[in-house]
């Protein structure tokens, strides 16, 4: 374990085998210092890199054939260009959202490449906050959530997601996969910031391809411009793309699952 510069940013080492990812710490240990300690923790190789730059190599194929959506409906395969200020969130951001919850509806290499890395996320989510969440099951069923599995791209030329928060549960801990390598893929921002106790705790330079940020997910965050110095293009595979895990809850109320607006800091 390895305590950065940076007071509240810890990097751990991870380990990817057989499908399942490990860390040095044991799950209880690693719950303690992402929820009870507060601490942003980065799970350095958590995926080899090949495998996080394949599944983002066939998110980029698979919508160049998927035409774009207009809205998310959670049930299904999609993707949108996001460009707005949230009136409920008072969040503004631009960035490409993918979004999978029928992975049976995906041709069998990409559902593949896609469930070699998603489902290690879940199992790992699963054993460190103690639950058993599944993907969406079709039909979902009546009053369970699932998760929503999400793959963000932030096109350099200055994507960004403004400052937010969540509610902690049901979510708990928020993972954030890096699919992108640092000074290739990208050069700068499009990278999470987080504020603890008043204080900006960033991760560029930290977080890089196969890499995994686990935060507490009620503390405050949001993306850094990407790139901003670049021409922006909404059909540019550059730029930075990472992998989310976030849990959808149709029957909860309020149904906003991705976030709320400004909040005292944590
Ligand atoms: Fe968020």
């Amino acid at each position: 374990m390895v305590q950065t510069d940076q007071k509240h940013l810890i990097e751990v080492a991870g380990s990817f085998q057989n499908g399942e990812i490990t860390t040095e710490l044991s799950f209880d240990e690693l719950r303690k210092l992402v929820l009870d300690d507060i601490k942003i923790t980065i799970v350095k190789n958590a995926v080899p890199a090949e495998l996080a730059a394949k599944l983002r190599d066939a998110v980029w194929a698979w919508n160049q054939k998927t035409p774009l959506s207009e809205a998310d409906d959670f049930v299904s395969n999609k993707h949108r260009h996001r460009c707005l200020v949230s009136k409920l969130q008072q969040s503004p951001y631009l960035f490409h959202d993918h979004t999978f919850d029928n992975f049976g509806e995906l041709d069998e290499e990409f559902r593949s490449i896609m469930l070699s890395v998603y489902e290690p996320l879940r199992k790992f989510w699963n054993n460190l906050t103690q639950h058993n969440i599944e993907f969406a099951q079709h039909p979902v069923p009546s009053g369970t959530p699932y998760f929503h599995p999400q793959i963000t791209h932030y096109p350099v030329g200055g994507s960004f997601f403004g400052r937010h928060w969540h509610d902690l549960a049901p979510q708990y801990v928020g993972i954030i996969l890096s699919l992108s390598k640092y000074g290739v893929d990208y050069s700068s921002g499009s990278n999470t910031n987080f504020e603890i106790d008043g204080e900006i705790v960033r991760t560029e330079g930290h977080h890089d391809i196969g890499d995994m940020t686990l935060f507490r997910y009620d503390v405050p965050h949001w993306i850094s411009h990407s790139d901003a110095a670049e021409k922006f293009d909404w059909y540019n595979k550059r730029g930075r793309w990472v992998a989310i895990l976030p849990i959808y809850d149709p029957w909860a109320v309020p149904t906003e699952h991705m976030a709320k607006g400004p909040q005292p800091a944590k």
